[in-house]
């Protein structure tokens, strides 16, 4: 049998401490974590001491760890980029944050560095891997509600406390790499990877220098439609829905099911009323660091799923004009 992946990783992010190493707990046969570094090293002891695992200053500390496999990657937008190449030429395999990198160019850069180094480089785009979209998926081909026009996607969150990342432009802030991929993915997963950008906007607050939100209307072959909108200024909004010729499907906190939650997926067919479907709890990230698990132990890692929504993300960076959005 396989001993689990040795995990360290790089930032004490909240999204870790929340999310990924809880998730991680749940696969002790597959992975576990070795290592956490911090720039503050007594946030790293913290954190490390409460998972009983060695802890670092300083991230250049953990990749000269030869205990450590791969790297779990949760720094701010702008420093994937460059930390994932550090990872990769210290021979580590990276599950890096989304996104990879803030444009498609260094995505495919660093996916190809991976590859030409026999690494395993996969973005943490997780909720792709609750099974409640595969059943989606399902209902869809099996012509529960006719043929595919359009999927509207959206999510947007409340506006984040000030000095958040997410807000600072030199760190890769911006709502498009923050929520705006969240939808772009679901488009590529229910509509496939032939989508081109028809239009799009942006809200762009002056002071900070990043983007607030924005909106996103993409074509596929044969005139299927997504209509996305993303952002940090509004209420929170989490869903997508799939209207075909004779139904819809409605998917409420598509992106962000917490593992006990019980999927709200309401499929509306023919001439039935609508009505909620019984699906299972899942745990997204476990799944998501599972399959990335598999794709270390194969050596097949697709990568192609985080080339399209950066190819994507940049169109409608392009394809948008601005609007002036609101600064504190
Ligand atoms: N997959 C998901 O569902 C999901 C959900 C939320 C967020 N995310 C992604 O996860 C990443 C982190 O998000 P988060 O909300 O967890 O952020 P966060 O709490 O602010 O954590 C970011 C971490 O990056 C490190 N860092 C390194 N240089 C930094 C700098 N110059 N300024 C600020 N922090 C710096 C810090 O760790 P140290 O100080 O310990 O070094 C910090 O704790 C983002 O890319 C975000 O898009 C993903």
């Amino acid at each position: 049998m396989l001993s689990p992946l040795r995990f360290g990783v790089l930032g004490v992010a909240d999204i870790a401490v929340r999310r990924t190493l809880p998730a991680l707990a749940t696969i002790p046969g597959e992975a576990a974590l070795v290592a956490v570094a911090s720039r503050v090293l007594p946030r790293a002891v913290e954190l490390a001491d409460e998972h009983g695992v060695r802890a670092y200053g300083s991230y250049a500390a953990l990749l000269a760890d030869p205990a450590v496999d791969a790297v779990y990657l949760p720094l701010p937008a702008g420093l994937h980029g460059p930390w994932i190449e550090r990872c990769l030429l210290a021979g580590k395999h990276v599950l890096a944050e989304k996104p990879l990198a803030v444009d498609h160019a260094t995505t495919v850069r660093l996916l190809r560095l991976a590859a030409g180094r026999s690494l395993v480089l996969a973005e943490n785009m997780t909720f792709p891997f609750h099974s409640q979209h595969a059943a989606v998926s399902r209902l869809v081909a099996q012509g529960r509600i006719g043929e595919l026009c359009s999927l509207h996607a959206s999510f947007c969150v409340p506006p984040r406390p000030d000095g958040d990342i997410r807000y600072q432009a030199a760190l890769g802030g911006g709502s498009l790499l923050d929520q705006g991929v969240y939808p772009v993915r679901a488009a590529l997963l229910h509509l496939g990877s032939g989508l081109r950008v028809d239009s799009a906007a942006l809200r762009h607050d002056p002071v900070r220098d990043v983007d607030l939100g924005g909106t996103a209307r993409l074509r596929g072959p044969g005139g299927v439609e997504a209509r996305l909108e993303f952002g940090m200024d509004g209420e929170y909004r989490c869903h997508y829905e799939l209207t075909g010729t004779r139904g819809s499907i409605r998917v409420e906190r598509a992106f962000t099911t917490p593992p006990e939650m019980t999927p709200q997926v309401w499929l509306q067919s023919g001439s039935g009323a609508s009505h909620a479907l019984e699906l299972g709890a899942d745990d997204q990230f476990a799944r998501c660091l599972s399959a990335f698990v598999a794709q270390v132990r194969t050596g097949v890692a697709p990568g192609g799923d985080s080339r399209h929504q950066a190819a994507l993300a940049d169109d409608i960076r392009s394809a948008s004009y601005l609007t002036s959005g609101s600064s504190l």
